[in-house]
């Protein structure tokens, strides 16, 4: 059985995709849409949204695009790949929007751009730009935006422009260079982060979506989602996917705080290795991460002192267990206990190294069985790679 069919789910609620079918409409994700309506219905000229990473402003512009029919009721050049020049973006848009130029003289496209804005107008057609991420459009590419926006007729604007991008966006329009255009901007939105009770809904709300299915996020776990998430919806979904997994894994339809915890080691760990650098998340997630791995190097390094300890010991012992030890096991399984050390060697007095808790899923690289029929298992855990010993009854092992 897979893991969907194990919930009863048409499809994963929580996939990394800005799905306007999954769009749900929190305070702040509402005002944005309904003033992004507002502002093309009324052909304001310039929209500003910024939202921390994650917060759902993609998600947005594509709910806006599909579920408004904007995209067929409007002429739409969308920009995704801001860092361009000025030539380059005005040349990106002009495609875009199908407009045929001569050559790739600047005077040619503006008046090219100029005539085709006139024609659409006429027509009662509305011209937008979007841009994505537009804290990368560089400062000319800025500033060109404006002498667009100057485009209008005595009674109004030819086009609307919608900037979305990160805060640092909202800040450099503060700056001298600046000034004039964040002067154009006649409505802006913060998208803010989900608070508590919106978390809890979203969930739900995406759990409806992909087929109700027979799990139950507990509250104590949504509350802990909540606050290790700060309420970034990508967060979220990162948060209870993962945790949905090791619910799965502990053959649980209740999504349990211990899940959670389970589920923030994991990314925390994952992110400080991998994708720490390239993601730029909240500070104090990022200082929850960084305190992990902190706290993972300390126990790696004073592992890594105890083993040198304790490598005399071992050795020593070494040549009359290896008879018994080291039956040759390659299989998964799970700790089961509340909470459980983790050891060097397979013996009572060794000591604990690092402890366990309920949930973490393992390899079984080997056993030993000790005179009194006591028997352990050598493992390696998935979250850090690195082998230790433990006894077999804290642990589940796979079917
Ligand atoms: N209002 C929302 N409703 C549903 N899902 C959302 C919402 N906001 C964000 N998400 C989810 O969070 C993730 C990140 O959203 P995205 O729009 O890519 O953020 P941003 O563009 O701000 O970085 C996506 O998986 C998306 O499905
Ligand atoms: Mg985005």
């Amino acid at each position: 059985m897979d893991y969907l069919e194990f919930f009863d789910l048409k499809e994963d609620p929580f996939r990394l995709t800005p799905d306007p079918l999954y769009f749900y409409p929190s305070e702040s994700h509402n005002e944005a849409l309904s003033t992004l309506t507002y502002m093309v219905e009324q052909k304001e000229g310039f929209f500003l949204t910024v939202g921390e990473p994650g917060t759902g402003k993609t998600t947005l512009l594509n709910t806006f695009l599909n579920t408004k029919g904007w995209k067929d009721r409007a002429g739409i050049a969308l920009v995704l790949t801001p860092r361009l020049s000025p030539e380059e973006f005005l040349l990106t848009v002009l495609e875009d929007l199908n407009v045929k130029i001569k050559n790739t003289n600047k005077n040619e496209i503006i008046r090219a751009f100029r005539d085709f804005l006139i024609e659409n107008s006429l027509l009662g057609r509305r011209i937008i730009i979007i841009v994505d991420e537009a804290q990368n459009l560089p400062d000319e590419t800025l500033e060109e935006l404006r002498l667009l926006s100057n485009l209008e007729t005595e009674k109004e604007k030819l086009l609307q422009i919608v900037l979305i991008g990160q805060p640092e966006l909202g800040k450099r329009l503060l700056t001298e260079k600046l000034r004039q255009l964040n002067q154009r901007i006649t409505l802006r939105v913060i998208l803010n982060p989900l608070t508590i009770r919106e978390t809890s809904d979203y969930i739900n709300y995406r759990l409806i979506k992909a087929g109700k299915g027979s799990l139950i996020f507990e509250d104590a776990a949504k509350k802990l989602i909540h606050s290790s998430s700060e309420g970034i919806p990508r967060l979220i979904n990162l948060i209870s996917s993962r945790a949905m997994m090791a619910a799965y894994l502990d053959t649980s339809k209740n999504i349990k705080k211990r899940h959670i915890l389970y589920a923030i080691r994991h990314l925390s760990e994952g992110y400080a290795k991998k994708e720490y650098r390239a993601i730029s998340i909240r500070r104090s997630v990022l200082v929850f991460m960084l305190f992990c791995t902190i706290g993972f190097a300390a126990a790696v390094s004073y592992k890594d002192n105890l083993f040198h300890k304790l490598q005399p010991v071992e050795k020593k012992e070494a040549a009359g267990r290896e008879a018994e030890q080291m039956i040759k096991q390659k299989t998964t399984g799970m700790i089961t206990a509340e909470s459980i050390g983790l050891k060097l060697q397979p013996s009572p007095n060794a000591e604990d190294i690092m402890s366990a808790t309920k949930g973490m899923v393992l390899h079984v690289t080997g056993e030993f069985t000790e005179t009194t029929g006591k028997k352990w298992y050598k493992i390696r855990l998935s979250s850090d790679g690195r082998e230790y010993w433990i006894t077999n009854d804290a642990v589940a092992l796979s079917p």
